[in-house]
């Protein structure tokens, strides 16, 4: 088997400084056909970069690199559930939660759990429909909370049920302040998402909750842990499953997505799997010229190695797509944000970029100045879909019109009859169109950036499915919660600052 290759990252920045000072207008130019050859469309999905900064051969470049790389057969490895997460010794199979293509016994054996699970939480889902449940909650933080929220947001549209959903996730206890009062806890359902129940958020909100419930309602764990769910208090039979050879951030597929098939229904909870399923067929069968998941995280690798950019923008010309921006956030930085090698060998290339974002045309009003005219250029994924699920035409048109002038107006520029009107063009952006928001549609687009991300891990030759990043402030957390105490005894405190602002916490307490 031959050996994957790093890519050569100097070859791909000489190609980023032979085009520098080609405008993204002049490219397109002496190249009109890119406008049309470099889009791809996968499904309800079209994606054209054709406002990338590459050309022809930079993109050949690219793809080489990923063929290099052995993207096709790295895919192939995730999708068979070869150990891919070296750190913590396990596959990531989130793949397996929605098709079934993977070879060997791992991922046959995961399949048939994913199948097995899928089966007992669309029971419980027919079984709360029946009962005289009116409210859901949700208990979670990350990816036991970001995806469900943003499925049940996103697509409201296409609720059956007739709960209402709610999510608790911030260790602060304004969220339980500020809904509990509103519901009868004889009439709710509490699902307390935790892979690992573990998560201090989690189990304080959750306790609330519980107590608060006192035996009436239902209480219900998705979890890998089941004792640690039955010392909680919840009945073993209302506990679905989860396991480690899923990722929190990939998670929303499994059982995860309870509160997703309760709002949405079982059929259109599948749905979104098939979606999912669809986007997986197509990165596992397409060669990186071909594959969208592999074009977009190519993209990003340009920008960020070739071209020298820290920040991408996720800018949703939707709504409904409001909460995409922070989902994205924890599975691309959660996922990429690493200094070292898969085998803890310290890397000389920059890895993720800062991920931010938010809905156009809202966003137009406050951060675009700076996407226009700002010192940096900010590469960003515009995203549109094309039919509403609304009556509103005019206020569509407008929509689109939007999204085409801003992408246009990013990319070309325009010049100023002074310098503080002119604008600069030259902002890479990736226009990515959907024909209309369903559930198979909104599976597609996530898996899609799922396997984006994965693409970029395997470029950048590190672990996209561990997160050791975020331990240390969860150790430091609990040793100072006992110095907040009344006692506030600060002897096991090292640092300086952190004592002294102690102090001040104390004394603006009283105390
Ligand atoms: O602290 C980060 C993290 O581990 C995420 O990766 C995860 O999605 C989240 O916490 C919640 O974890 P759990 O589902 O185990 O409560």
């Amino acid at each position: 088997m031959a050996a994957r290759k790093a890519p050569d990252w100097e070859a791909l920045r000489a190609h980023a400084r032979r085009l520098g000072a080609r405008t993204l207008s002049a490219q397109l130019a002496a190249d009109p056909s890119r406008a049309t050859d470099f889009s791809l469309d996968v499904g309800a999905l079209h994606a054209n970069f054709a406002r990338q900064g590459y050309d022809r051969e930079a993109r050949a470049a690219l793809f080489a690199a990923a063929e290099a790389a052995r993207l096709p057969q790295a895919f192939r490895a995730l999708f068979d559930g070869e150990t891919v997460n070296a750190s913590e010794r396990r596959p990531a199979l989130h793949t397996a939660l929605r098709s079934d293509l993977g070879h060997g016994p791992v991922a046959k054996a995961a399949r048939g759990q994913a199948l097995d699970a899928r089966q007992r939480m669309a029971a419980m889902v027919a079984e709360l429909e029946a009962s005289d449940i009116t409210d859901i909650i949700n208990v979670g933080i990350g990816g036991s909370d970001l995806g469900p929220r943003l499925a049940v947001d996103a697509l409201a549209e296409f609720r059956t049920g007739r709960f209402r959903v709610h999510f608790l996730n911030n260790v602060d206890a304004s969220g339980v302040h500020r809904l509990l009062p509103g519901l009868d806890p004889a009439r709710t359902a509490v699902v307390l998402a935790s892979k690992s129940f573990g998560t201090q958020e989690t189990l304080l909100n959750g306790g609330i909750v519980r107590d608060w419930l006192a035996g009436r309602g239902r209480l219900y764990a998705v979890t890998s842990a089941t004792e640690r769910a039955a010392a909680f208090g919840v009945a073993p039979e209302r506990v679905l499953p989860i396991w480690d050879w899923v990722g929190g951030r990939y998670s929303l597929w499994s059982s995860v997505g309870f509160a997703v098939a309760l709002a949405l229904g079982n059929a259109n909870f599948d749905q979104l799997l098939a979606g999912a399923a669809q986007m997986d067929a197509h990165v596992l069968a397409q060669a990186p010229p071909t594959n969208l998941a592999a074009w977009h995280a190519l993209t990003m690798v340009w920008n960020r190695n070739a071209r020298g950019l820290g920040s991408h923008a996720i800018l949703p010309y939707d709504q409904r797509l409001a909460l995409l921006p922070d989902y994205l956030q924890q599975l691309v930085m959660e996922s990429l944000g690493k200094n070292v090698g898969a085998g803890g060998e310290p890397l000389a290339e920059s890895t993720v970029p800062v991920l931010w974002g938010g809905t156009g045309t809202n966003s137009q009003h406050s951060f675009f100045q700076a996407l226009h005219q700002g010192s940096d250029d900010v590469p960003a994924d515009l995203l549109g879909v094309v039919r509403p699920a609304h009556g509103y035409g005019e206020s569509q048109q407008w929509v689109l019109a939007n999204l085409l002038a801003q992408s246009e107006s990013l990319a070309n520029g325009h010049a100023g009859e002074d310098a503080q009107r002119h604008y600069p063009g030259g902002r890479p952006n990736t226009l990515v169109l959907l024909d209309q928001l369903t559930p198979a549609s909104l599976g597609a687009l996530l898996a899609m950036y799922e396997h984006s991300v994965y693409a970029a891990s395997v470029l950048w030759g590190i672990n996209a499915f561990d997160q050791w990043g975020v331990e240390r402030g969860k150790v430091l957390a609990a040793g100072l919660h006992p110095a907040l105490d009344g006692q506030g005894d600060d002897s096991a405190v090292s640092d300086p600052v952190t004592r002294a602002l102690l102090r001040r916490i104390r004394a603006s307490r009283g105390g």
